[in-house]
């Protein structure tokens, strides 16, 4: 008997691990009797207390039988032959079709902290030492309770602080008990898609639009209807007469997410008068309103009509990181019970210290010093961006205008140059974001998203330069 490591850290860890599988896959035949600890010890050089332990726990899990004064016996169990090939060898076989079809819209995400990554702050200028001292403080106060389950949408003051930053910033009409805290925007998506439409309906979402909130309204069931975007934003009046009315519209009015541009305030009330008339729940995605470098930016949906359902989405992934999956949903005060309700059953709440530790960073006024520090920094990372690309402008390549946000939009004349140009950007280590990945229909449009707030002057150098040799090559085959 040679017993092979398996990866196990205890030398009982692996003999136990290969005895199970003997076990499992019947090569020990059920009934047999196991040799004794002494021998088993001897024939494989190790220690007695070793094999104990390895034995002992094969007892109590129940695949080794012990008879007092006969020995020990494979347990007759009745086990799925464990290496004949199953339905778990492949995700094709295991996944439903629900989650196949889901599975085919989520593009596998490049986690690598690449040059151009959409969406990703800065995160090399995060204060961390600042944080980390709240962090400790709140962790220290902390109140027993808040270490068991909860139900109150989230920590009164961080509550109370959001309330006030969007009264104030965003023209939000809101009071503390109107706001639930979630991990993410992600989460707020997914808890509209399932309290407020049923599989089947339909969900009006921006074309190009933010894949994370159309996997939330697949996953629920409901039925993406694609509402073209141009210069003034999303545009209700395109949208074909024979399609079902809607049960959510989702938009991103403040800085359309991919496209950049504003919804106009003609366009703002269309989508109001088509929820009103459809009866349809507004989704006002609000990710990052924060960085506008040229004006201020325009005041809620939310805060426009007192009479439309609009639920206001904001979330902390921008203004401070994505990785502390924070978010909150403002809702209409007859929502919030069992918005909290269905939340704290479906995901639990959670990271009452860190919410705490976030309220604090709010009041002391960190937050609006990141928040305008980051202005700055991003403004400038833009500046630098265009800088670099100045000789492919210069040559026809046409960039978004950049008034907001963290990220540019190039435009390209063709599907096959994006691909190309995706494709070299692989194999040369800079990886490019496809415009046409953010389409649903059927006519996708070709260009390059790039977000620059991530990276510092000297990566935006490397891989603008890099894009710009790319570009001039593949266009004009030089
Ligand atoms: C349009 C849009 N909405 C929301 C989010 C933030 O989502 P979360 O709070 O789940 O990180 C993003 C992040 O990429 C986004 O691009």
């Amino acid at each position: 008997m040679e017993l092979p490591q398996r990866g196990s850290a205890t030398l009982s860890g692996a003999l136990y691990t290969t005895l199970r599988g003997w076990i499992q896959t019947g090569t020990l035949t059920p009934g047999a009797a196991l040799p004794s600890s002494r021998r088993l010890a001897g024939e494989l050089s190790i220690g007695r207390n070793t094999v104990l332990t390895a034995l002992e726990r094969l007892v109590a899990e129940g695949f080794v039988i012990s008879r007092p004064g006969a020995g020990l016996f494979v347990a007759r169990l009745a086990l799925p032959a464990f290496e004949s090939p199953g339905p778990m060898d492949t995700a094709e076989g295991a996944l439903s079709a629900r989650g196949s079809a889901l599975l085919a819209h989520c593009a596998v995400l490049n986690t690598s902290h690449h040059a151009f990554a959409p969406g990703v702050p800065a995160l090399d200028l995060f204060p961390r030492e600042q944080w980390q001292r709240l962090l400790r403080r709140h962790q220290q106060r902390a109140p027993e309770q808040w270490l068991a389950y909860r139900m109150e949408g989230g920590v009164q003051a961080l509550k109370e602080a959001l309330c006030d930053y969007l009264r104030l910033s965003r023209s939000v009409r809101c009071t503390p008990q109107q706001i639930l805290i979630t991990q993410g925007a992600q989460q707020g998506f997914e808890l509209i898609a399932r309290l407020l439409a049923d599989p089947g309906d339909s969900a009006w979402i921006e074309e190009p639009g933010y894949g994370g909130a159309q996997a939330a309204f697949r996953a629920a069931g409901l039925a993406l209807v694609p509402v073209p975007v141009d210069d003034e934003g999303m545009d209700p009046a395109r949208v074909p007469s024979d399609a079902k009315p809607p049960a959510l519209i989702y938009v991103t009015p403040s800085h359309q997410y991919p496209r950049g541009v504003t919804l106009s305030l003609a366009r703002r009330l269309a989508l109001l008068e088509s929820a009103e008339r459809h009866d349809a729940w507004l989704i006002e995605d609000d990710y990052d309103s924060e960085f506008r470098y040229a004006t201020p930016p325009l005041a809620s949906l939310q805060g426009l009509s007192e009479r439309t359902r609009v639920i206001y989405v904001g979330t902390f992934s921008k203004v401070l990181y994505p990785g502390l999956r924070l978010g909150y949903l403002v809702l209409p005060p007859s929502l919030i019970e069992p918005f909290r309700r269905a939340n704290a059953r479906l995901n639990r709440e959670g990271q009452y210290v860190t919410q705490a530790a976030l309220a604090d960073f709010i009041e002391r006024g960190y937050f609006a010093r990141h928040i305008a520090r980051m202005r700055r920094v991003y403004q400038h990372r833009q500046t630098v961006l265009r800088q670099v690309l100045a000789p492919a402008t210069a040559e026809g390549l046409s960039l978004s205008a950049g008034h907001a946000g963290m990220h540019l939009l190039a435009s390209l004349e063709s599907a096959s140059l994006e691909r190309t140009l995706v494709e070299a950007g692989n194999e040369a280590g800079t990886v490019l974001s496809p415009l046409s990945k953010y389409f649903v229909g059927n006519k996708p449009e070709p260009g390059l998203v790039l977000g620059y707030a991530g990276s510092n002057e000297e990566r935006i150098t490397r891989a603008g330069g890099w894009l710009v040799r790319a570009w001039q090559t593949l266009r004009t085959g030089t």
